[in-house]
């Protein structure tokens, strides 16, 4: 590590424990504790994720860390503070509380910061350094990988809340990517760990963009995925708040599904089934899905579905599968 990167970890090492122990301890982060209890996370889960609380004042962090010796331009660079036209700096997060971000060796390299309130944006990052790469980082990796190890599966969620929500409700291998849409880095990285990856998404329809993007990049690694079974309209952060842990791991978690079976309902968004002329097409890239599938017992359970569906014989579908897979090989 450069010696420039070696003071940006420093630099992220006291802040995080400034704004956990204000958001813990103070009444300046009085408003941030409030907040995470109003969203039910415990004293227990705020520690092991080190959330913290910056204060609504313009250069708290940037006096605090100009009294540890650290120069300006650096904290600039990593994120931390923010550079005025004036030339002027100002504290970056402010009257936000505070998701550290650490990298896979447990050591905080950036911050997610959400409004109390509403400002815009929800959520604010810090800048990407050399040391912080929102594509090749995955939130909570360095704690989950253990669970991850052990279970021989990992939960891939879209929001730092999800993953400590979940985490609170005792489904520990969660991980999440930046706000971003999940890498080749970050699959190939979880490839490392674990063959089956449960993507839990947001059940709407960006999330239903982002799982059928994601699961492509995770088969592209190697992984084998699954679907969380998370119903319309709720996130699993919501999910777990208003039905409890054990509905989150026995219905939502448990009883995910396979890609086939999401498949075949998520492409359905580009047909109007009313249509003859849809059906048709509609049943004939499923069948191309399905070609791809050497189980023949797993080919056979889906055109049973697509049979019962829409009403055509097993017979023809078979013989449809049969010459695409002909092509495949
Ligand atoms: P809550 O409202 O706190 O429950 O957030 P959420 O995690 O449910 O938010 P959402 O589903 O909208 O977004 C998922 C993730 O995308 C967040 O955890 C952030 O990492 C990221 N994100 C959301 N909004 C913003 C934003 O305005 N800016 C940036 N940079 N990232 C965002
Ligand atoms: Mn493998
Ligand atoms: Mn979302
Ligand atoms: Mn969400
Ligand atoms: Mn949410």
């Amino acid at each position: 590590l450069s010696p420039e990167s070696q003071n940006i970890l420093s630099a992220y090492e006291w802040v995080t424990k400034l704004y956990h122990h204000l958001l813990r301890y103070t009444k300046d982060g009085k408003a941030g504790y409030q907040y995470f209890l109003d969203r039910g996370i415990t004293d227990e889960t705020i520690d092991v994720f080190q959330l913290g609380f910056a204060p609504n004042i313009k250069d708290f962090t940037a006096e605090f860390l100009k009294k540890k010796g650290f120069h300006q331009q650096i904290l600039v660079k990593a994120g931390l503070l923010s550079m005025q036209e004036d030339n002027s700096v100002t504290d970056r997060f402010r009257g936000r509380v505070i998701f550290p971000i650490r990298n896979h060796l447990g050591k905080p390299i950036g911050f997610g910061g959400r409004t109390i309130t509403d400002q815009e944006p929800k959520y604010l990052n810090s800048s990407e350094s050399e040391l912080f790469q929102k594509g090749r980082i995955l939130y909570n990796f360095d704690q989950a990988k253990k669970h991850i190890r052990k279970q021989s599966e990992a939960v891939l969620f879209e929001g730092y809340m999800d993953v400590i929500s979940a985490h609170q409700a005792g489904v520990k291998n969660g991980i999440a990517t930046l706000g971003t849409s999940l890498t080749e880095n970050q699959a190939k990285l979880l490839h490392r760990y674990v063959d089956t990856v449960i993507i839990c998404y947001d059940a709407d329809r960006a999330g239903l963009d982002a799982t059928y993007k994601a699961a492509g990049a995770l088969q592209k690694a190697g992984c084998h995925v699954k679907i969380a079974n998370l119903r319309e309209g709720m996130d699993p952060d919501s999910f777990i708040h208003q039905f409890g842990a054990e509905a989150f791991k026995d219905e939502v978690i448990k009883a995910s599904h396979t890609f086939t079976s999401f498949y075949m309902q998520y492409v359905k968004k580009d047909f109007n089934l009313s249509l003859e002329a849809d059906r048709i097409q509609y049943i004939e890239k499923v069948i191309e899905q399905l070609a791809l599938i050497d189980s023949s017992v797993e080919r056979e359970y889906y055109l049973k579905e697509l049979s019962n569906e829409f009403d055509v014989s097993m017979e023809s579908l078979n013989q449809e599968i049969q010459s695409q897979r002909e092509n495949i090989s």
